[in-house]
């Protein structure tokens, strides 16, 4: 048995498959990757924590799938972003992970509850009424795509242009496309780094109280225009995807699991289970720098590795009964779904507000809130969970 990122069980029910491997063979070869996976925790921990032999650099360029023609139309951005923070060591790492953090402060961050609350309630009064959605198309995305592009600075008018490129490119470098696809997504990517480029030039030009802003003052002394440009696309990427697929699948784990609505004490335990039992993000991928020897197999230089997060946070060595939801798991913040180490997210502050936020409105808003029977499919990917569509009453 090997990962299948074309099947339905890669992404919604890997778990037996993640304790077999566990289990017997900790280091996994999956031909199906290309890739060595760890699946314990503590070889998880250890790697995310080991940035020297276990390298970031280009390691988002998970795209294998890529035809010449793709390739060739991609360019020089055909790496995924080279220079963004978390496809870079140190002493580069360092460098722009500090212009960054500079952003998300704790100050900064709490400033946002305001706006993010607002932008909630603003789309409950709009729908409310209606008795019926799909949370993902309708409700989960929403607010954080705006919250995100009134951060980074990207007026009004161009947000859902925007998010369309946003989504196409995290199509193609994370789910196999046929190659006429490719093309096309590869098109939209393009054009979406041309009008990132273009926001940046402007801020340069004329500053603004946005995050743009911000780095564009950084421009010559700490950060260069392409590593401002790679930075403010990929913030784009990371805030308008992963929160809302972790909210979506917490709102399903929430009503399967009859907690609803959350009781205003509990947001944050709950936030914090749901990440682990069904995180966003399935792990992270690095290059081994040097061969490394771990539990009787040796991982060659220059190999890529997938820290399987996903794994780890059902590791029952460190989680007690890990398949069960337990709002009172004293530990379930040992997830490593934000990451762990030097590269640890960024956003992490602002990701775990926006989900406790979001939870609370919409659990004062739609107290009745319940599911519509039927299937559950997740989207295709290497390294995300999200759910296609998810149907609710209230
Ligand atoms: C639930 C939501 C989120 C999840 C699950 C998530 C997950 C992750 C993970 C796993 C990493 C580590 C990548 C690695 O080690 O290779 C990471 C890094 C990062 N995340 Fe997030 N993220 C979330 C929300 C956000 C938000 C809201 C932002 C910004 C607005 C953000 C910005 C970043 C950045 C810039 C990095 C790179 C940090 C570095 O390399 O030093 N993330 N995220």
């Amino acid at each position: 048995m090997d990962f299948d990122v074309s099947s339905d069980w890669h992404v919604a029910a890997p778990y037996d498959f993640l304790r077999r491997l566990r289990r017997e063979q900790p280091v996994f070869h999956s031909a199906h990757l290309g890739a060595y996976v760890l699946t314990r925790h503590a070889d998880v921990r250890a790697a995310y924590g080991d940035p020297v032999r276990f390298s970031s650099r280009g390691s988002l360029a998970i795209s294998p799938s890529l035809t010449a023609a793709t390739r060739e139309k991609l360019g020089e951005h055909g790496s995924f972003l080279s220079s963004f923070v978390a496809n870079v060591d140190p002493p580069d790492h360092t460098r722009l992970r500090r212009s960054v953090s500079r952003a998300f402060t704790p100050r900064a961050v709490a400033a946002l509850e305001h706006r993010f609350r607002a932008l909630n309630e603003d789309l409950l009064d709009r729908i409310a009424s209606r008795g019926e959605a799909d949370f993902v198309r309708d409700i989960g995305h929403e607010p954080s795509v705006k919250l995100t592009a009134r951060f980074i600075g990207v007026p009004e008018a161009d947000e859902a242009h925007v998010q369309a490129h946003v989504k196409d490119w995290f199509q193609l470098f994370l789910s196999p496309q046929p190659p006429d696809r490719q093309l096309e997504l590869a098109g939209s990517f393009l054009a979406y780094l041309d009008y990132v480029d273009r926001l940046v030039a402007a801020r340069a030009r004329e500053p603004r109280a946005d995050f743009t802003s911000l780095m564009t003052g950084l421009i010559g002394r700490e950060l260069s225009h392409r590593e401002v440009v790679e930075l403010i696309s990929t913030i784009l990427l990371g805030g308008n995807d992963t929160v809302p697929n972790q909210l979506g699948n917490s709102v399903l784990r929430l009503l399967r699991e009859g907690v609803w609505p959350v009781p205003q004490d509990r947001l944050g335990r709950a936030v914090e289970e749901c990440m682990r039992i069904d995180g966003a993000s399935l792990g992270s991928f690095r290059y081994a720098t040097t061969d490394v020897s771990l539990h009787g197999v040796t991982i060659p230089a220059g190999a890529l590795v997938l820290l399987s997060a996903d794994s780890a946070a059902h590791d029952e060595a460190v989680f007690a009964e890990p398949e069960r939801f337990d709002l009172d798991r004293p530990n379930a913040d040992a997830h490593m779904v934000f990451g762990y180490g030097i590269h640890f997210c960024v956003g992490a502050a602002l990701g775990r507000l926006q989900l406790r936020t979001a939870l609370e409105v919409l659990g004062r808003r739609l107290p009745g809130l319940r599911l519509v029977p039927g299937p559950i499919s997740y989207r295709r990917s290497i390294v995300g969970r999200g759910l296609t569509e998810l149907p609710v009453k209230w």
